[in-house]
């Protein structure tokens, strides 16, 4: 769950140019690493993090561990936080 109201104050922060907001971003390094069908992203209200310059995102296999993402952050180590790659079987 990516918060939309901290992606609203920041117009967008994250991808190349800094013109995408988060769940985008996300949404595209999930299809990048062709896990897509494995974790879903949505945009839901405030969180009541409200970090400035950054956006708070939640896993739901970690609901208790918020993460406040700043503006620009790496979406693959972001990712990576919040979904670790499932180990792959021999
Ligand atoms: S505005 Fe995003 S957590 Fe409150």
């Amino acid at each position: 769950m990516v918060c939309g109201k901290c992606s609203r104050k920041l117009h967008g922060g994250f991808g190349r140019k800094g013109k995408h907001g988060l769940a985008e971003v996300l949404k595209d390094a999930l299809k990048a690493a062709g896990r897509r069908r494995e974790m879903r992203v949505i945009e839901v209200g405030c969180l009541g993090l409200c970090p400035k310059r950054a956006v708070t995102a939640v896993s739901s296999t970690q609901p208790g561990q918020m993460l406040a993402v700043p503006e620009g952050a790496d979406v693959v180590q972001v990712l990576a936080r919040l979904s670790p790659a499932p180990a792959s079987t021999p």
